[in-house]
């Protein structure tokens, strides 16, 4: 069985039911829901294609939009820590829902725990 790249370890069915389960919390998340479109079956397709690369499998995302560039891409948003937490928790909260096995499940969300702190590029409101 080819399993040598994370990608092949969760398969594209599991994956794209990950994607499908963390955009319905994004879609209820109080700190998220201002800043992504009401409709997010394109945000849906676009993540399903960079996760699949992100994970080792074909370069999906790119194949169609070219460099990533994610820190540029999201430059257009108030990305705060507090909602790079947000991100983050409806990413663990999916991952459980769809039953990822645990050591993928802890490889996987320490990157994305990388990637979501490059992302900040807006400080609280001292509010
Ligand atoms: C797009 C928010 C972290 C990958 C977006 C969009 C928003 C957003 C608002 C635009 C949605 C749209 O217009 O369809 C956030 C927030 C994050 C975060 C608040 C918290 C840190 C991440 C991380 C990754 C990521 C960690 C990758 C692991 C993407 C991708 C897109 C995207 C691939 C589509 C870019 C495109 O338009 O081609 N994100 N994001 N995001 N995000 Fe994030």
């Amino acid at each position: 069985e080819n399993i040598n790249t994370p990608f092949d370890a969760l398969g594209e069915e599991k994956l794209h039911l990950l994607v499908e389960a963390f955009y319905k919390r994004v879609g209820q998340h109080p700190e998220l829901v201002p800043i992504f479109p009401d409709d997010l079956t394109e945000t849906i397709r676009k993540q399903k294609q960079f996760l699949t690369q992100f994970l080792g499998g074909p370069p999906l995302y790119t194949s169609e939009h070219g460099h990533p560039m994610l820190r540029a891409r999201h430059l257009p948003f108030a990305i705060t820590m507090t909602r790079a937490k947000a991100w983050l928790s409806c990413m663990e909260d999916a991952m459980n829902e769809v039953e990822l096995d645990t050591r993928l499940k802890e490889g996987f969300l320490e990157r994305l725990t990388l990637t979501a702190q490059h992302m900040v590029n807006t400080p609280e409101k001292d509010e």
